[in-house]
């Protein structure tokens, strides 16, 4: 019999969990060769993984979360200003804005196609902002609202002392949540973000066994059990079936073996909720509340001012 995501998917997480790093390895071989695979976060538009990501359960359970409280949060605020880090393909601003919406939307991303995503989606009332990256030097101008969603995983290590410890480049997380309080203190605004609660990040050293653990319990417990049940369930087009597919061969089963990289190619650098409430606190951020966003228990959500 014919092997297929699914089954594996099915067959995995029934598994104890210590066989169930051996038992991926062998199954991903035995798997047909894809024809073509989509690198994790290059492209945005139309017709892409991405999109089809973003419409999957556990991202639209964001987005719809995130929308109400942000038309929550600008409701009774004229000339209202937004800074999201990381965008995405901006699917959440398709369910915040209307033809009437006013204000700016500044959005800091790497990736270029990021903006001409952002650009055909922001309307004509709302002035876009395009930035490629953060300077570490770069005051954040004042703004009502901060988003900052399933973007700083990408950022590694807790801080800069813990980057250096592991001979890894870079300010670490704590910078970003810094300049984020920085750039809500004046308008008494709020700061929105969203992230996994697993902990994979530079502490965990290559192939480490528990963080090959952590990544099966992210990527193939928690987000591959949702997209089965995406497959399998009573919504989504037979396109959209396939490319939830795909997702959850190349960014959960696959994405297992990023494990195996070395600390600086990794590009997934996650912390589980109590970390991420220690390095908030230490951010000066006051928790507003924090919940999670699906069933799951894969994405948390908190509100911070
Ligand atoms: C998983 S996507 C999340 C996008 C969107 N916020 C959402 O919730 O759908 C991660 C995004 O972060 C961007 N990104 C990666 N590293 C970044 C960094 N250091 N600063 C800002 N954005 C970054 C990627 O290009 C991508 O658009």
């Amino acid at each position: 019999m014919e092997s297929t995501v699914e089954a594996v998917l099915k067959e995995l997480i029934h598994l104890p969990r210590g066989r169930q790093a051996a038992y991926l390895e062998s199954a991903l071989e035995a798997l047909p060769k894809p024809e073509s695979k989509e690198e994790w976060n290059t492209r945005f538009g139309a017709g892409t993984l991405f999109e089809a990501w973003t419409a999957s359960s556990v991202a639209s359970a964001i987005y719809q979360s995130n929308a109400k409280i942000i038309q929550r949060h600008l409701k009774d605020r004229k000339d209202w200003r937004i800074l999201e880090i990381g965008g995405g393909d901006g699917r959440l601003w398709s369910r915040v804005f209307d033809k009437d919406s006013q204000g700016q939307l500044h959005v800091i991303d790497p990736a270029p196609e990021v903006h001409e995503q952002m650009q055909r989606i922001v309307p004509d009332g709302v002035s876009l902002h395009s930035q490629v990256a953060l300077a570490q030097d770069a005051e954040f101008l004042d703004v009502d609202l901060v988003v900052c969603s399933l973007t700083l995983h990408h950022v590694p290590g807790a801080d800069a002392a813990e980057c250096e410890d592991r001979g890894i480049e870079g300010p670490g997380k704590l910078f970003i949540l810094k300049k984020m309080k920085e750039a809500i203190r004046k308008r008494c605004g709020l700061a929105i973000l969203n992230e996994a609660d697993i902990y994979c990040d530079i502490g965990l050293a290559q192939s480490d066994e528990i963080l090959i653990d952590r990544l099966i319990d992210s990527y193939v417990r928690r987000c591959g059990l949702s997209l089965l049940h995406d497959i399998e369930g009573p919504t989504g087009s037979d396109d959209m079936k396939a490319r939830w597919r795909a997702i959850a061969r190349h960014w959960c089963l696959e994405q297992v073996a990023m494990g195996h990289m070395s600390l600086a190619d990794r590009d997934v650098y996650e912390l589980d909720v109590p970390r991420w409430l220690g390095l908030i606190a230490r951010a000066g951020f006051d928790i507003e509340s924090h919940q999670f966003t699906d069933d799951y228990g894969l994405f948390h959500q908190y509100l911070l001012n």
